[in-house]
């Protein structure tokens, strides 16, 4: 696993998009060939959304050839719905940049088939051919996409009931109405999430320190999912200084002299 640390959470968002677009410009994509990325919501991406869209404005990126796959959609929140992923999703994102609409995958949280709508979203993720990027956030008890503590490591795309603490944490996009966050969501499984290429995990900030010491120094365990990235060839934690404040000093500094000439 690498773990990348830069000094706030602007350097993270800078990291991220550059990687990014060197990912999908290395690839070289076209029509036939596109590059397929996955991708999350929440406060952590916003500043590599919006690094990416100057990038794409710049002319040094193009979405014409990419292909997009959400993590994760809450259930009963019509795509209207500010809180909805979709909403977020074209918000920040997808309606300033040049992707072409039937690329763009988002789980639907409105379907009355669950199990149908999920088998269909990991039969489109293989039809294009597999994940080559799958980025991620990261909840304060180390869940990715949703796949709260407990998560088969082994889970595909399924419905999850949220767990108190995640609906707590979201409440602050819900006018902090705990009544008003839906308990239930559409997730990709940790499963899913591990079949990419290579996955990207973003996090920013000290009250995302716990996950990171559980991910990166403690044994793989399904009470913090995150920890399955151990397992993975490719993975990488990029977070900030405040996100590394219960690692161990040798942990911080041993990263920090290996990635420093690394993109
Ligand atoms: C939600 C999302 C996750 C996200 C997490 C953290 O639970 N389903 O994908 O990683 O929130 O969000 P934030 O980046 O706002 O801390």
């Amino acid at each position: 696993m690498r773990v990348v640390i830069k000094e706030d959470k602007q350097m993270v968002a800078e990291w991220a998009a550059q990687y990014v677009a060197y990912k999908i410009n290395h690839f070289r994509p076209n029509a036939k060939k596109p590059f397929v990325l996955g991708l999350p919501t929440g406060s952590t991406p916003l500043g590599m959304y919006a690094e990416l869209i100057k990038l794409n404005n710049d002319g040094k990126v193009s979405f014409e050839h990419v292909v997009t796959f959400n993590m994760d959609e809450y259930i009963g929140l019509e795509p209207t719905h500010p809180q909805s992923y979709h909403y977020f999703m074209f918000e920040n994102f997808f309606n300033h940049i040049d992707i072409q609409r039937k690329n763009i995958h988002i789980l639907d949280g409105m379907t009355k088939d669950y199990a149908k709508e999920c088998r269909n979203y990991e039969l489109a993720i293989k039809e294009a051919g597999g994940i080559h990027l799958f980025i991620g956030g990261v909840g304060e008890d180390g869940h990715i996409a949703f796949n709260e503590p407990f998560s088969s490591l082994e889970s595909r795309t399924r419905v999850k009931t949220l767990t108190e603490s995640t609906i707590k944490a979201n409440s602050r996009f819900f006018d902090g109405d705990l009544s008003k966050v839906p308990t239930m969501a559409l997730t990709v499984g940790i499963g899913t999430i591990m079949d990419a290429e290579e996955v990207l995990i973003l996090a920013t900030g000290a009250n995302k320190a716990q996950a990171l010491k559980h991910g990166i120094e403690e044994g793989i365990s399904h009470v913090w999912t995150i920890s399955a990235l151990q397992r993975h060839p490719h993975g990488i934690v990029l977070c900030d200084k405040a996100a590394t404040s219960e690692l161990s000093r040798e942990t911080v500094s041993y990263f920090l002299d290996i990635e420093k000439n690394n993109f």
